[in-house]
Order: structure tokens, then sequence, then C-alpha cells
């Protein structure tokens, strides 16, 4: 007899039918699933869990975990597994759009186009040349600072530690922000990082400094943003992802020097498609006894 999973979240169409192929898969939770499978989106709570009394392991759809109880996991030692590495060059280049999209302004552009006001926006400003600060120096830190090594850009990081990298490392965040023309946010969210950007890292970043978040909302004091972006504190942002998804402060839309999008650093249909084959890879390593892949941590 097949093995019960269930499935909390949609994730990508594909997930289901994977699953369907090797498992029993309920909708709804269910006493007797051993497996669930959530998105980083979604999350489970310790709620969850107690209604779950023979889960043995959670696949998460994303490599960000910052949503599940972590704690109360392990306290039940379910085993908790996520999707890195698969989604690090879609989220890498998500990173690298948003700082050009701000640079040069794209969406007013396109905009300006198709209310046919050619020729009226104001210089944008070029990559080459500038200062990209990484906040997190892991897969998707590091993959964003080779591409944007490639555009000529100079690269300084901060992290917990000094990390095996080329690049200058920066101990204290602020000094990076003073030193950067572009602030990259690319740390796993989760308690040890929240609101680390918060009203003095802005202010040391400069009315000139551009922030772009492909890391999770709950790492920036989110309302110190918004002051920050409407005062001139700082010159511009590009963001993915937001302290209460999907509501967007309402201050942000009408702004020209910011870049919005609906989280989307890992969705590209190559990303999606190996996270799906991931997830249930995960989960057949974890009841064939061989353990799950890429368990946490
Ligand atoms: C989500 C993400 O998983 O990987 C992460 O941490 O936040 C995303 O890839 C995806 O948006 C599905 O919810």
């Amino acid at each position: 007899m097949s093995i019960p999973i269930y499935l909390a979240s949609e994730c990508t169409p594909i997930l289901p039918e994977l699953l369907e192929r090797e498992f029993r898969l309920f909708r709804e939770p269910h006493s007797s699933v051993r497996g669930m499978v959530t998105s980083s989106s979604n999350g489970v709570s310790v709620v969850q869990m107690e209604r779950l009394p023979n889960l043995q392991i959670i696949a998460n759809f994303g490599v960000g975990l910052d949503l599940i109880d972590l704690q109360a996991a392990q306290a039940r030692h379910i085993v908790v597994a996520n999707t890195p590495d698969v989604l690090t060059e879609s989220v890498a280049e998500l990173g690298l759009g948003l700082m050009l999209a701000t640079a040069r302004r794209l969406p007013v552009a396109d905009r300006l186009v198709r209310a046919r006001q050619w020729g009226k926006l104001p210089l944008g400003s070029q990559l080459f040349g500038k200062t990209c600060g990484l906040v997190g120096m892991g897969r998707i830190g590091l993959a964003i600072a080779r591409r944007a090594e490639a555009f000529g850009m100079k690269i300084a990081y901060h992290a917990r530690h000094a990390c095996q990298v080329p690049y200058r490392f920066l101990a204290n965040l602020e000094e990076l922000a003073t030193d950067s023309d572009f602030l990259v946010l690319a740390v796993p969210g989760g308690r040890a990082a929240e609101r680390m950007i918060e009203t003095r890292v802005l202010a040391a970043l400069g009315p000139t400094g551009v922030l772009i978040n492909v890391a999770s909302g709950s790492v920036v004091d989110e309302p110190a943003l918004v002051r920050a972006l409407l005062t001139g504190q700082i010159g511009g942002a590009g963001l993915d992802v937001f302290a209460q998804e999907p509501q967007v402060p309402e201050e942000l839309l009408n702004l020209d020097q910011v870049v919005l999008t609906p989280h989307l650093g890992s969705a590209t249909a190559e990303a999606r498609q190996a996270m799906a084959e991931l997830c249930v890879a995960n989960l057949r390593s974890f009841f064939a006894g061989e353990g799950a892949l890429t368990p946490w941590p």
C-alpha cells in the first residue's frame, strides 16, 4: 500500500502529479499521513504537526524554512527537507534583473512608451564600476556576486563570518551599506536575520543607494524602508519579498524609484520543475530508509 502524504499547498501543478505516481495523496490533514509537502510561503505550525501524529517528514517546496516551526519538528523527531541549489540561478538572475530595472527605471520606461510619452524618462545609472554589497554569501549570494562581477561591479559582502570567496568581507553591516551602491539581501529569513535592515543601515546606504531584496520580507524593517524611500533617505529599491505577503505597503505603489515583483525568485519553469522533483526525491529516499537527500540542517 503506498505511503500516505499530505499536500498542504499546491506549490506548482506538476507536484501533485509527481506525488500521485508514488504516494497516496491527501489534500486535507489526515491522522494516517507520514509525510507532508508544504512551501516556503506556507510553512508548518506546531498546531498542524499535532494534528498529524504519524508525521515523519516535512518536504518543503523551497529553500526558505522561516515559516516552519523547526524546533517543534525537531522535538517530534520530524525530518525537515528543503530544495536548495535547484533555484539558485533563477533567484540570482532576478537579483540582477531588479538591479538593472531599478538603475534604468525599466517599469517606468515601459509605461511611458505605452503612454506615447517617448523621451520623458530621467537618465538612469549604469551598474559598471558600482559596488554591489551582498548581505549573505551562501549559494544565492555567491551566484549574484559572480553575475555582478561580470557586469564590471565591485563586490563586497557581510555575513556571520568571512567565507572562502575572492570578495571583500565587512564584519560591520553599516560599513557595507556605506560602501554599497546596491545593497543586495541574500540571507535566509528567520530569527537571526529578523529586521536586520533597519534605520541605521538604510541611513548608511544613503540617498543614491538602492536596496534589493530577493531573500525574505522579514529581513527588513519595512516601515523604516517605506520612510526611507518617501523621504529620499535612500535612492530606490527593488523588492521581490515583503513582510506580510501578499500585502505590499500602499505608499510603495506609486514610487517610480521602486520596482516591485510578487515573490518571483524561483518562479521559472526550470526551477519549479527541479524543486518539485527534489521534493518528491526527498520523500522517496526517506521512505526507502536512506534519509532525505537535502535535510535541514
Ligand atoms: C517559494 C521561496 O518556495 O524557496 C524559497 O524560499 O521563498 C520560494 O521559492 C516559492 O515561491 C513557492 O512558494
